[in-house]
Parts: structure tokens; C-alpha cells; sequence
């Protein structure tokens, strides 16, 4: 009786440490599949920013890679079907969306869009998505080319709203641009999500350009505004209401930049910061960074492209808004245009997150004008845990 109890004992152990020898084997398989022939998982990246930041460039970086497929700002349309809600409470359906749509699952819009026939000019600034305007979704541009959208707006609007899944499922990466999201908390689950393969780029700019940047577009940011808000809108006076969407957007930003210095290493290297007066004093090597840590080639068109929309030899429109102005200054334009009383409450407001995020105070108005002086803190990543596995930061970096 005693010997096949042992036996039976011996048996159970061997039989679990062979369970645990396959499980671990499948998650190393999956940790490192993209070592393995089996085909690559599409690359999910969701670039994480606020209104006026800039992000819309750095959506057209990513938009215009021929191996990307880019949506600009899905959860618009959470947003623009409860305008009476909060950013909280809407957090979960957009969380919900861009899960949907990374999985390149379209049919999740229906909930936000009006019933009958639909185009894909149904989405909201489709034609920032070259992908939109190239087979398969239409077949009037070439796959590989730079698409001014202007062009694309007028001939692929009408294309039914099937091709956007249809062209979805056909590229190695998934890029999403949101500026609705306010904690990282919310996109745990994604992170970890087997189906996902989820890349954060998170993208900060200088509150005080961004201060300047929305009282400039007041009007088209009115709704959102409000959302953003929630209950203070109707308490508040209007000259303090943009300094408080401003609190929230600063703590928002490093709510998340701290959380994720609280995650396990492994998620820690699926999140990269940007700041957006780095990309424009070394555009082609913060892009060189950008695509590197995604896995996508800094194609040679690409690298044209690049040197020359930031010098305002763009075509079309884009973020760097130049005809012929000067990127770099036109970062700087709340140096002049922004009075010091203005600058001074920005920095009790954001203070902490300017400080974290390297942006320091200028002290008084003439600090504030002389431009010989700069306010952007050299950046050098914490330990580098931002970094792709060792991928290093270019050498014009800290240029
Ligand atoms: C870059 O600019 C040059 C000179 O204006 C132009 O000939 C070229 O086509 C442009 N290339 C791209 C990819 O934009
Ligand atoms: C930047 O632009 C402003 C306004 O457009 C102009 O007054 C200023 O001279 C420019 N500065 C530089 C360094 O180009
Ligand atoms: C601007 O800053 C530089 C560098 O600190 C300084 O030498 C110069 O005197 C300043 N100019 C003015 C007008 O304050």
C-alpha cells in the first residue's frame, strides 16, 4: 500500500512540473515570438497625448509608414454622443473602443454613429489616415507614397465603411491617436490584454505652449472643454475656466507618467515619452526613435518627408502649422505672445508636472523674452527603463 502511494505521489509531481514546463514554454513562445517564424502579431500603438500638443504630427508620422494603418482620435465619437458627461465616466467605453479598434473591429462605432448608409468619411478625420486612401479601402494613390490629404479628402471619401476593417487587418501596425484619456489606469487591462500587443507613446508639451496653443482654438475645443470640466463648468468663471482644464491636463499627464514608473519592468518598456520640443529641435532622429521602438523602418521617402515638412516645405497642412516659419520658433511662441501674469499662474497651476517632465520656470518678463535664455531641462530618461531593450537614444538627442 505505501510504495504506489509514493508512486502515485511521484507521479503527480513529475505531471505538474510538466504542466509547468509547457506553460512556461508557451509563455516564453509568446513573449518572444517575434524571434520565431510563426507570423508576426500586429503591432498595436496607442499614442497618448492632450489637445494642442502636437500629437497630430506625430500621427501623420506614424499615418504616413506604408506598414500603418492610423486612426486619429476614435474616442471623438464616445465624446461627441454624451457632450453632457464627464471625462470619467466615459473613460471605460473609450478604453473599450480602442480595444475594438486596435482588433481592427469596426463594428464598435455603431454605437456612436447614426444609423443608415455610412462611408468611411464617416470617421472622424478619416483623411489623416493614409491607409484610407490607398488600397484597400481606395485605390486612387499608391500604398507607398506620402498622401496629402486634401488630395485624399476629395477622391476616397465616398468608399463604403467596410474598407476600413478590410484595410485594417491588412498592416503589421495599428496606431491610434487619443487625447481623451486622463489615467493610465483605465488601460491596465489592455497592456496585459494576450490579443494586444500594445506600444504607449506618450507625448508632452510645455503647458505653456499648450496654454497658448488652446486659447487660440477656444471655439473648436468648447465641447470638449466642457466634458473635460464636468460639473465645474457651470460653477466657474469663464476668465479661470481654461486655467482649470489646464490643472487637470497637467496632473493627467503626470498621473500617467507616474504610474508607470509603478508597473512591472516588462510594461514599462511598452511605454515611451516624448516631449514634443524634442521631436522639433531633432525631428529626424526623434523620429529615427519613434519608428525604432515600434519596429517600423525609417523608410528613405520617409526620411525626405520629414526633413521637409519641418522646415516648411511641407505639403498640405500639419502641426508644425509653417509655411515657411520656423518649427523651432514657433514652439517658442508663448515666450512673446503669452503675457508674464498669464505664465506666472501656469506655473503655480502645472508646477509639478513642468518639473517632472523638465520644463522650468522663468522667473520674470524679461527672462520670459530674452530668447537667449532656454527653459527646456536637458532630458535624460530614468534609468533608461523607457528605452526598448536597450534601443540607445540617437546622439543629436540632447542637442
Ligand atoms: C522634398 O522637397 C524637395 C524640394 O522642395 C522636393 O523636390 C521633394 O519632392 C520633397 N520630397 C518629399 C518626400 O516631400
Ligand atoms: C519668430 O517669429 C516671430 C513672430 O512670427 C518673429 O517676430 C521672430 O523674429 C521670430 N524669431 C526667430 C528667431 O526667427
Ligand atoms: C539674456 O540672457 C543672456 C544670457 O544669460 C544675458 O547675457 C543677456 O544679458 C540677457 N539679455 C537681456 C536683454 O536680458
Amino acid at each position: 500500500m505505501n510504495v504506489p502511494k509514493k508512486m502515485r505521489l511521484l507521479l503527480f509531481l513529475v505531471s505538474q512540473m510538466l504542466i509547468f514546463a509547457l506553460v512556461f514554454h508557451v509563455y516564453d513562445h509568446n513573449v518572444h515570438s517575434k524571434s520565431t517564424q510563426e507570423e508576426p502579431k500586429p503591432v498595436h500603438v496607442l499614442v497618448l497625448s492632450s489637445w494642442r500638443s502636437g500629437s497630430s504630427f506625430i500621427g501623420e508620422l506614424f499615418g504616413q509608414h506604408p506598414d500603418v494603418f492610423y486612426l486619429m482620435e476614435p474616442a471623438w465619437h464616445v465624446w461627441m454622443t454624451f457632450t453632457q458627461s464627464t471625462a470619467r465616466s466615459l473613460h471605460m467605453a473609450v478604453r473599450d473602443l480602442l480595444r475594438a479598434v486596435f482588433l481592427c473591429d469596426m463594428s464598435v462605432f455603431d454605437a456612436y454613429m447614426k444609423p443608415g448608409p455610412r462611408s468611411q468619411s464617416s470617421l472622424f478625420q478619416w483623411e489623416d489616415s493614409r491607409a484610407l486612401c490607398s488600397p484597400p479601402a481606395c485605390s486612387l494613390f499608391p500604398r507607398g507614397k506620402i498622401i496629402p490629404k486634401a488630395h485624399c479628402k476629395l477622391l476616397c471619401s465616398r468608399q463604403p465603411f467596410e474598407v476600413v476593417e478590410e484595410a485594417c487587418r491588412s498592416y503589421s501596425h495599428v496606431v491610434l491617436k487619443e487625447v481623451r484619456i486622463f489615467n493610465l489606469q483605465s488601460l491596465y487591462p489592455l497592456l496585459t490584454d494576450p490579443s494586444l500587443n500594445l506600444h504607449i507613446v506618450h507625448l508632452v508639451r510645455d503647458p505653456r505652449a499648450v496654454f497658448r496653443s488652446r486659447e487660440r482654438t477656444t471655439g473648436e475645443l468648447m465641447l470638449d472643454s466642457r466634458i473635460v470640466m464636468g460639473q465645474h463648468w457651470y460653477t466657474l468663471k469663464k476668465e479661470d475656466q481654461p486655467y482649470y482644464v489646464m490643472q487637470i491636463i497637467c496632473q493627467s499627464q503626470l498621473d500617467i507618467y507616474k504610474a508607470i514608473q509603478s508597473l512591472p519592468k516588462v510594461l514599462q518598456q511598452r511605454y515611451l515619452l516624448l516631449r514634443y520640443e524634442d521631436l522639433v529641435r531633432a525631428p529626424l532622429a526623434q523620429t529615427s526613435r519613434l519608428y525604432d521602438y515600434v519596429g517600423l523602418k525609417f523608410l528613405p521617402h520617409l526620411q525626405t518627408w520629414v526633413y521637409n515638412i519641418t522646415r516648411g516645405k511641407g505639403m498640405g497642412d500639419h502641426a508644425f502649422h509653417t509655411s515657411a516659419r520656423d518649427a523651432l520658433n514657433v514652439s517658442q511662441a508663448w515666450r512673446w505672445s503669452l503675457p508674464y501674469e498669464k505664465v506666472s499662474r501656469l506655473q503655480n497651476i502645472c508646477g509639478d508636472t513642468m518639473k517632472w517632465l523638465g520644463y522650468r520656470y522663468v522667473r520674470s518678463e524679461q527672462d520670459q523674452r530674452n530668447l537667449s535664455l532656454d527653459f527646456l531641462s536637458t532630458w535624460n530618461f530614468p534609468e533608461q527603463v523607457f528605452q526598448n531593450g536597450g534601443n540607445s537614444v540617437p546622439t543629436s538627442y540632447h542637442s
